[in-house]
């Protein structure tokens, strides 16, 4: 079976002060059943709102897709598509997080936009923004 890859945006519901722990759980969940079913990639927030990028076995990406889709913590969940991938970019990587710092920045400000939502990602600069995201440094959440 052959490697594909999806990602979507959404927007968080949540509150700022509920933020952290939202994202620590997230991370938690995903780290362990992404491990356990050969997941990888990559989950940015900014500004209220996610960009996630999944790879995997088509079938368990998507069921994962599914359950993720639904999750009452974000809604407008913009979906970009399945495709089939050559090779992991976040091999090692279950669930790489990664949130808007100075190097994201200049991606968007290279661009001329501020956010991921103001540049409209498209087939080129999602490749861009994904060889970002890959060099981004991993955030780390303080522990609970
Ligand atoms: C933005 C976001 C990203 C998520 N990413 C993952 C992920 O990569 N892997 C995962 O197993 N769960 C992820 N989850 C959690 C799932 O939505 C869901 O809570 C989890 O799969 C447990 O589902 P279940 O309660 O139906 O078993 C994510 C949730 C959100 C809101």
């Amino acid at each position: 079976m052959k490697l594909h890859a999806l990602c979507y945006c959404s927007v968080r519901k949540g509150s700022h002060e509920t933020l952290l722990d939202e994202i620590h759980d997230i991370l938690e969940v995903a780290k362990k059943f992404n491990n356990k079913h050969n997941v990888t990639g990559v989950l940015y927030y900014s500004g209220g709102r996610f960009f996630q990028y999944i790879e995997g076995l088509e079938r368990v990406i998507e069921d994962l897709f599914d359950r993720i889709a639904v999750d009452p913590r974000h809604h407008y969940v913009h979906y970009f598509g399945t495709r089939a991938i050559q090779k992991r970019r976040f091999n090692g990587w279950s669930m790489k997080y990664v949130q808007r710092n100075s190097r994201v920045e200049l991606f968007f400000k290279n661009r001329g936009e501020k956010t991921l939502m103001s540049l409209g990602l498209n087939d080129s600069n999602l490749s861009d923004f994904l060889d970002e995201l890959v060099l981004a440094e991993q955030d780390t959440l303080p522990k609970k």
